[in-house]
């Protein structure tokens, strides 16, 4: 079974820990005011009406924190945890699900909350699952869209930014589950020599 750093880094080499050079692709300024406009869309899409976010752990949680400040009215949450193997265009697609919702989400206006649509392959399980279960609307935010990777059918209804193909982390997203509490979202590249750093 491939480990988060695995998936994601193919210059990571087992047991031999590199340099790792970071540099900012978004800032969290950008972040505040692109996750600002998001929540107004979303809010012009549901006025007025109970909104239950559902954050797909763990990369979710900074982007689900800072979408419902933003959002205002009714809003609940709700977390699902969900494991995806191989991203490369070999893979099975198959998802395995580490904790589902605590509640249900029939008949409510559920937005899924994701902090990166990569293959797609998460989404459309989630997608697939969650439809089952009645929900009066599903809709999907995400906060960052690799386009160029997708595998499987499916689209966000409010993104954030589409990013190049690139390692990032920060926001939330992790490189062997460091990094998610960096403000921006950086990209990440392993360097030769020298001490981590971020560079403007
Ligand atoms: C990331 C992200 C999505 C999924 C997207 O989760 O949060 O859930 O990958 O990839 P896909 O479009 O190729 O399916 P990850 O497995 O990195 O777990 P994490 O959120 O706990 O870091």
């Amino acid at each position: 079974m491939p480990t988060k750093a695995t998936k994601r880094s193919p210059r990571v080499k087992p047991g031999h820990r590199e340099e790792e050079t970071l540099r900012v692709l978004i800032s969290h300024q950008r972040i505040r005011e692109r996750v600002r406009h998001m929540a107004q869309e979303i809010r012009r899409d549901f006025p007025n009406e109970p909104i239950h976010l559902v954050g797909v752990l763990k990369g979710s949680v900074l982007f689900l924190a800072d979408l419902a400040r933003e959002l205002g009215g009714e809003v609940s949450f709700d977390f699902i945890s969900v494991s995806s193997y191989g991203k490369g265009m070999d893979s099975t697609g198959e998802v395995k699900m580490n904790k589902d919702l605590d509640v249900t989400i029939e008949g409510r206006s559920v937005l899924v909350v994701e902090d990166i649509l990569d293959t797609g392959l998460t989404l459309k399980y989630l997608l697939l699952l969650f439809e089952e279960r009645k929900p009066k609307h599903l809709r999907v935010a995400v906060l960052l869209d690799k386009v160029e990777r997708r595998i499987a059918d499916v689209k966000a209804d409010y993104t954030g930014f589409v990013i190049p193909n690139e390692f990032v982390v920060g926001y939330g997203l992790d490189y062997d589950e460091r990094y998610r509490n960096l403000p921006d979202v950086c990209i990440v590249r392993l360097g030769p020599r020298g001490k981590t750093k971020i560079e403007a």
